[in-house]
């Protein structure tokens, strides 16, 4: 990362207001894309939810690092015991709360003498755009997830001509869709507006989607965690947005990267003494819900690998009431399984003893995995964790299908069976390498989502009138 001279033009320091999507996965890697900024000279006002402000705070285990980064905080227009994992109701609460809260802090902002000068916005909820072009700030916009996602949700007008979705956005027929030439086709089931709630709800995150695709015209840049290389044929064909990444929080572990929930470090010094490439790492991002029954064929596939492994077991991560594990298996494993509610998973990436990564597929694992050239055991849950999948499979083809048996359970025999195949790959190892060198190679100095973060700072930071 290029250090730049701190001061914009005409003297006012960049000041850009951050504003994430009110989920785990995309305040990582906005908080990360913050401290870039702050690397190129800027300061930012980092606005979270009160709901998540609060997790985030209660998280940090970093002190007197922050001093660029301000932590703000807006109400997300629910009631406190309101459930936030109900997008549809979040999302109407944020349309309807956020604007006002917003254009309040920019105002007390500049009558403190710290004048924002530039917003960048979520895609999720590029509305919120309108108020920088109102408020007179440079526009950006930022997508945590595939381009091709992007350009997919940019495709709506497009889709709803075929035919292959009606115009409340419902998929047709289900069926495989591709794009365009060399990109993986999508299942039109598993289109991110169809996967979230009931019908209601899905109306109201396509109606959003059909609002951020009208707002994001305003953005000066669209920027993505993503690079060249491992999307070409979208960045081809959709020029417009441009890759930034991999943000990796892994580089830098001495700043906060927004956890809603503290890390467990204790598992790194527990890594330490395992042996080369022999751990298995099982993580499923924020989200992801397995019943008691798939909770434990998880637990017992672990074990049956014979293998040291490190799992993820975040406080929500079943609907199992009470002592979810099978019977006995924390004495069983005790010493070779290590279970934390939360770990520092980009440190844990990045640890020589990983020797793959048993994951569910959301972006941000996608990018830290293969960042790190570790192996992926796919495990999708929703939505574009099944594109992530085809990504990981059949386009860099660095890891293997975990697929659910007849009656929908992935069962522990398979679990044991498909690391064994993994781990035995030399030929997909030896991709997993070459991806790991790309990616570093992008965000060296030179290097092309490098390139692409300069110019988009070197815009951010001219003034407006
Ligand atoms: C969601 C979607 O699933 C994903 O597909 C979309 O692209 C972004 O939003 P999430 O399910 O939380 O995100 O998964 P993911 O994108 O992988 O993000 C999880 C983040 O939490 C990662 O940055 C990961 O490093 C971090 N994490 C996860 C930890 O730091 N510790 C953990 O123990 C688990």
């Amino acid at each position: 990362v290029h250090n730049c001279d701190s001061r914009a033009d005409m003297g006012v320091l960049p000041h850009a207001l951050v504003l994430p999507y009110p989920a785990q996965g995309h305040v990582i890697p906005l908080m990360e894309l913050s401290h870039c900024l702050v690397d190129h000279g800027f300061r930012i006002t980092f606005v979270n939810t009160e709901f998540n402000h609060d997790r985030v705070v209660a998280a940090l285990q970093i002190d007197g690092t922050m001093e660029q980064i301000n932590l703000v905080s807006v109400p997300d227009g629910l009631d406190q015991e309101e459930d936030r994992n109900d997008l549809g109701r979040l999302t109407e609460g944020l349309m309807k709360t956020m604007p006002l809260c917003l254009e309040e802090l920019i105002r007390k902002s500049s009558e403190a003498g710290d004048r924002i000068t530039c917003m960048i916005v979520d895609e999720s909820i590029a509305w919120a755009l309108e108020i920088a072009k109102k408020m007179g700030l440079r526009p950006a916009a930022f997508w945590p997830a595939s381009a091709q996602l992007l350009a997919t949700l940019l495709s709506i007008p497009e889709l709803t001509s075929k035919g292959v979705i009606d115009a409340d956005g419902a998929a047709t027929r289900q069926e495989m869709f591709q794009l365009g030439p060399g990109m993986p086709p999508m299942n039109t089931a598993h289109f991110v507006w169809n996967c979230i709630g009931d019908r209601r709800t899905q109306c109201t995150v396509f109606n959003c989607i059909l609002d951020n695709n009208r707002a994001i015209e305003i953005s000066e840049f669209v920027i993505c965690n993503s690079f060249k290389e491992i999307e070409e044929p979208v960045f081809a064909s959709a020029p417009r947005i441009l890759p930034v990444g991999p943000l990796l929080t892994g580089l830098r572990p001495r700043r906060p990267a927004g956890h809603f929930w503290p890390e467990d470090t204790t598992c790194m010094s527990w890594l330490d003494e395992q042996p080369l490439s022999s751990v298995i790492y099982a993580s499923f991002g924020s989200f992801t819900i397995f019943d008691r029954r798939q909770f434990q064929e998880l637990a017992l596939g672990l074990e049956a690998t014979g293998r040291p492994f490190l799992w993820v077991v975040r406080p929500d991560l079943t609907t199992a009431s009470g002592d979810a594990y099978p019977p006995g298996f924390e004495a069983r494993v005790a010493g070779r399984g290590r279970m934390v509610a939360w770990s520092p998973q980009h440190r844990v990436l990045a640890h020589p003893s990983v020797g793959c990564f048993l994951s569910h597929c959301g972006w941000n694992s996608t990018m830290e995995g293969i960042s790190n050239g570790v192996l992926f055991l796919c495990w999708p849950y929703f939505a574009d964790q099944f594109l992530n999948q085809s990504f990981i499979c059949d386009v860099w083809k660095v890891g293997l299908r975990l697929m659910p048996d007849e009656s929908g359970i992935v069962k522990q025999e398979r679990i044991k069976s498909k690391v064994e195949e993994l781990l035995g790959d030399e030929e997909m190892r030896s991709k997993a390498l070459l991806l790991k060198d790309t990616a570093h190679r992008n965000i060296s100095r030179g290097g092309s989502s490098s390139q692409n973060l300069q110019a988009f700072v070197d815009a951010m930071k001219t003034s407006t009138k």
